[in-house]
């Protein structure tokens, strides 16, 4: 699996450091409320893990899943549920929990889709972020790191269902994918 991979981006040590980062914020951030976490399956599970433990109030869970790029790198630009959330999110704070933003459209479909629940809010909470491949503008609360255009792989995030068992963040060789 290791031969597959170009060059490491972020190491088991430095996710686990913006994780307790990202926990200690949000805990600050919703101090006396109970917040829901929406973990997307499957790229968000391994950074949901991590980052609920680093989180000091009580939270709840939910999941939800989407239909993804196939086997492909590039988005598809649509967006289906494949499974929706149990939780009755009426009046709850949401924080979405994402492993990358890539076009932003899969979020800005999930905020639309949140809104007509009527929460009391809901934030979007990213282990990665691809700045430069936003096709829209979102505005994103929590972001772990901003990386740049190359498709990656590794703790939660697949290509064609693989490699999500990496402990680290690396960037996929190019003969891999094309
Ligand atoms: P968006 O709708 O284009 O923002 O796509 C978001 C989803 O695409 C993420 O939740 C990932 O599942 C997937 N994705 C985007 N970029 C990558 C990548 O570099 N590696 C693996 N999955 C990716
Ligand atoms: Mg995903």
């Amino acid at each position: 699996m290791r031969n597959d991979i170009e060059k490491i981006l972020k190491t088991e040590t430095e996710i686990q450091e913006i994780i307790k980062q990202l926990g200690k914020q949000i805990s600050k951030d919703y101090e006396g409320k109970n917040p829901i976490m929406i973990c997307i399956l499957k790229g968000g599970i391994v950074f949901l893990s991590d980052l609920m433990r680093s989180i000091s109030i009580k939270v709840e869970l939910d999941f939800m899943s989407l239909s993804s790029y196939g086997n492909s790198t590039k988005s598809s630009g649509v967006v289906r549920i494949k499974k929706d959330i149990d939780a009755d999110i009426l009046d709850r704070d949401v924080i979405i929990v994402e492993d990358i933003v890539d076009s932003g459209l899969t979020l800005k479909y999930l905020d639309e889709y949140f809104m007509q629940h009527n929460p009391a809010s809901v934030k979007i909470c990213t282990l990665l972020d691809k700045p430069k491949a936003h096709k829209i503008d979102i505005n994103i609360d929590y972001v772990g790191f901003e990386v740049g255009n190359e498709f990656v792989v590794g703790y939660g995030l697949d290509y064609a269902q693989k490699y999500r068992n990496l402990p680290y963040i690396g960037i996929l060789k190019k003969e891999i994918y094309s």
